[in-house]
């Protein structure tokens, strides 16, 4: 096991062996208090529940703007977005965030992309052998995410390395954040280059921003900074937690056999996915002042290391959360986050997942998969590859 011998104070959380499988050590985090203190990344670790959704419910406290990863270098860098930034700041930018991706917004959308879930799926079917994550889990959200955003087909190709390298970054002074550095850079010089050459598709969400930016509501700088957080933030997520469809549901038929008895449950079924192998493990906050979590006490100008992937498996919150069940209300998960903060996308990830969820039903009765490949990231949690076959319905 990842700690044993050790201390929990030693835990190394971004090792690869934790990465592979983080639960072990999430558990030893959890019982060892509300908060632990790890030397290593000089943060507090919450990986309870309860934790994490005090901290995602005090913005003032747990600030985003003081810090969102766990680098200073970094923090820097991340000024002006969305994510990393409090109120006002923050309300000014959601609102042109969340303008674009509300539900009115997204049912214009809805019929094209169950098209696209149902003539991908047809097709992956009639190969009966595929790879779901290449040709699933990752082709889906990027050609309903391009598209939306309005992005040009040339350099496509690079945003999957992108939203990739966004997301180690978020994580310690490692290999994987030093080998991110350079490509953020490279994709806010694209983006920059994509919106002063006027080549943003009408009519598209990311045109849209543009068109915010032209009026004056936000600077030409955080209309770039808004297209790279929903270039990043729709990709990676979606895309992790698609790849966990085929590999849970082939680990546990009688839960595929369920749904299929029973559509109405795919929303209960993607919020099940997204609490037992939660796609954005954690994301940080800078402390703001001197505070009591639950008796342990904070420091003012401490990092804090929120665990949504811990607190979605806490035995405190959950009964038998290791255990995969369609039919539980997970609808309470942290998968999303919380407060000011919560996901301004997940409108549009359920709305892909559940046009996934729908067309795999109609067409495969059964999935088996070979051994999976997971790909170890700073933040996300998912997989490289997965070789699956399937029986068609
Ligand atoms: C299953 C898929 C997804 C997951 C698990 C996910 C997860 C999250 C989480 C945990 C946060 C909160 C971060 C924090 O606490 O600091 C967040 C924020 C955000 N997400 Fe998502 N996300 C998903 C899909 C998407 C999509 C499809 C988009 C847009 C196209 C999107 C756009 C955003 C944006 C813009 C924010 C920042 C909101 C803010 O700072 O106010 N996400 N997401």
């Amino acid at each position: 096991m990842a700690v044993s011998g050790g201390s929990v104070r030693s835990i190394d959380l971004f090792s690869n062996e934790v990465l592979a499988d983080p639960y072990p050590a999430y558990r030893l985090l959890r019982d060892a208090g509300p908060a632990v203190y790890l030397e290593r990344i000089d943060a507090w670790v919450l990986a309870r529940d309860a934790s994490v959704r005090t901290a995602l419910t005090d913005w003032e406290t747990f600030s985003s703007a003081a810090g969102i990863a766990l680098t200073d270098g970094v923090n820097q860098a991340l000024k002006g977005m969305v994510l990393a930034s409090d109120p006002p700041e923050h309300d000014q930018l959601r609102a042109v965030m969340s303008e674009r991706l509300a539900p009115r917004v997204l049912g214009g959308f809805r019929g094209s992309v169950r098209e696209q879930a149902d003539i991908m799926v047809r097709d992956l079917v009639y190969r009966r052998s595929f790879d779901a994550v290449d040709d699933l889990a990752r082709a889906f959200p990027v050609a309903v995410l391009l598209d939306l955003i309005g992005l040009p087909e040339d350099g496509r190709d690079q945003v999957l390395r992108w939203a990739d390298g966004a997301f180690n970054a978020f994580g310690p002074d490692n290999e994987r954040l030093r080998q991110a550095l350079p490509v953020s850079r490279h994709k806010i010089d694209y983006l920059a280059s994509v919106v002063a050459s006027g080549r943003l598709t009408p009519g598209s969400i990311g045109h849209g921003i543009y068109e915010a930016a032209e009026r004056g509501e936000i600077s030409h700088e955080s209309c770039v900074n808004l297209l790279a957080a929903l270039v990043d933030a729709g990709l990676d997520t979606t895309i992790n937690a698609m790849s966990n469809v085929a590999l849970l549901f082939s680990e546990h038929p009688e839960q595929w056999e369920r749904l299929r008895a029973d559509r109405t449950r795919i929303p209960a079924a993607f919020n099940e996915i997204l609490r037992l192998e939660t796609p954005v493990q954690a994301f940080a906050r800078g402390v703001t002042t001197d505070y009591d979590l639950d008796g342990v006490t904070l420091p003012a100008g401490a990092r804090a290391l929120l665990l949504y992937g811990s607190a979605n498996r806490d035995e405190r919150a959950w009964t038998e959360p290791e255990k995969f069940d369609i039919g539980r209300d997970a609808s309470q998960h942290l998968a999303f986050g919380r407060g000011i903060h919560v996901c301004a996308g997940q409108g549009l990830a359920r709305l892909e997942a559940h046009a996934l969820l729908s067309a795999l039903l109609e067409h495969v009765a059964r999935f088996e998969t070979g051994e999976p490949e997971r790909r170890l990231n700073n933040t996300v949690r998912g997989l490289s590859h997965l070789p699956t076959t399937v029986t068609p319905a």
